[in-house]
């Protein structure tokens, strides 16, 4: 294979932000019929954070972009994109990505937003890298930011328990690759949609309906049980998209919904929870940023190194689902 025959959108800096409030699965026992028992048995989950009164999603976006930003050691006027996955914008529009340009100051860089729910990130990550592989784009920052706290049913036990707020972001950055596995960068995206299945987890809620922003409903042990089966058929397909296996994946940084999801998808690839990030005791799902989350708190504690292989996955509402391959 020659040298220098493509151009890889190559990860340079990594930053999240939670909210201070943290609220522990027992402070739920004192509204609902519920245990830290049944949600930490279920889920994974131990507790999560949630924004305070007035933070919106961009307040958290933009404090995630300026860690990145930090950790990659460049200026904000060196981005030529901005892209934030969220399905809990600040308003209907403008995007939190405008926002967070204004408020990191990156006046070159054209900036919008991809809904696709808890397959946000991977979609945007998809997409971030076909614009600097298309050369429309060399420096390009993707944001996962959500604020869910804002469309839960506080009465519905089977929905509240599980999500919280919180962004991460990553900075691209186009670099010369020879083509290969080996190259640092994005390595493949697959992404997948039904919406045949687009009643299983929704809002109920929204500007050409009710006019409102509404609450998340979901019909949880259905969307488990697509959940295992299309998140390890979606990383396979990634990996040998790139010319890998399981084998080759040093961590696999999946969406964080519910450990038992987790575990369930990395035993059907064939790979040791000791190569799998999780973040959901600590974090609940936080939809679309919970990936970005999970590499940054991977990388800044020093588990995800350069060079190693990674397989990020996730599924939601839509359904939507896909997984990307990248060498960090
Ligand atoms: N505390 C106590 N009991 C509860 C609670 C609660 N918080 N919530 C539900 N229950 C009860 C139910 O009412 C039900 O009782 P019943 O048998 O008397 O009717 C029982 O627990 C079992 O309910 P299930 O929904 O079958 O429980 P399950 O084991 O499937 O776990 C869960 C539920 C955690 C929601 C799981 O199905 C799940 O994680 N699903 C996937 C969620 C997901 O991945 N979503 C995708 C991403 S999210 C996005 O895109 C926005």
């Amino acid at each position: 294979m020659s040298q220098n025959t493509v151009t890889r959108a190559v990860v340079i800096g990594h930053g999240h932000y939670l909210p201070e409030r943290v609220v522990e699965n027992e402070a739920f026992t004192q509204t609902l019929d519920t245990s830290d028992e049944w949600i930490k048995s279920r889920s994974g989950i131990e507790r999560r954070h949630f924004a305070a009164e007035g933070e919106m999603t961009s307040h958290l976006a933009i404090k995630a972009a300026r860690a990145a930003l930090e950790t990659a050691g460049v200026g904000a006027d060196t981005l030529d994109a901005i892209i934030v996955a969220t399905s809990t914008p600040d308003l209907t529009f403008p995007s939190v990505a405008t926002m967070v340009q204004d408020g990191i100051d990156a006046g070159g860089a054209f900036a919008f937003d991809v809904q696709a729910v808890c397959a946000g990130f991977v979609y945007a990550l998809g997409n971030a890298s076909a614009l600097i592989a298309a050369g429309q784009a060399r420096r390009v920052m993707v944001i996962g930011a959500e604020t869910f706290s804002r469309i839960m049913d506080w009465t519905d036990r089977s929905t509240c328990v599980l999500f919280g707020d919180g962004a991460g972001a990553i900075i691209l950055d186009a670099q010369p690759g020879n083509g290969t596995s080996d190259d640092r960068g994005v390595l493949s995206v697959d992404l997948h949609s039904d919406g045949k299945l687009r009643d299983l987890l929704y809002v109920d809620g929204g500007v050409g309906t009710t006019g409102t922003a509404g609450y998340l409903r979901m019909q949880g042990n259905q969307v488990f049980r697509h959940a295992v089966e299309k998140l390890a058929d979606t990383a396979n397909t990634a990996l040998s998209r790139a010319g890998l296996g399981a084998g080759d994946v040093d961590w696999v940084v999946p969406h964080q919904a519910n450990i038992r999801i987790i575990q369930g998808t990395a035993k059907k690839l064939g790979l040791s929870m000791d190569n799998v990030i999780v973040t959901v005791q600590d974090h609940g799902n936080t939809s679309a940023a919970s990936i970005p989350l999970a590499l940054s708190v991977g990388a800044a504690d020093g588990r995800i190194k350069k060079g190693d292989l990674i397989v990020t996955e996730a599924i939601g509402g839509g359904l939507a689902w896909g997984a990307v391959v990248l060498r960090w």
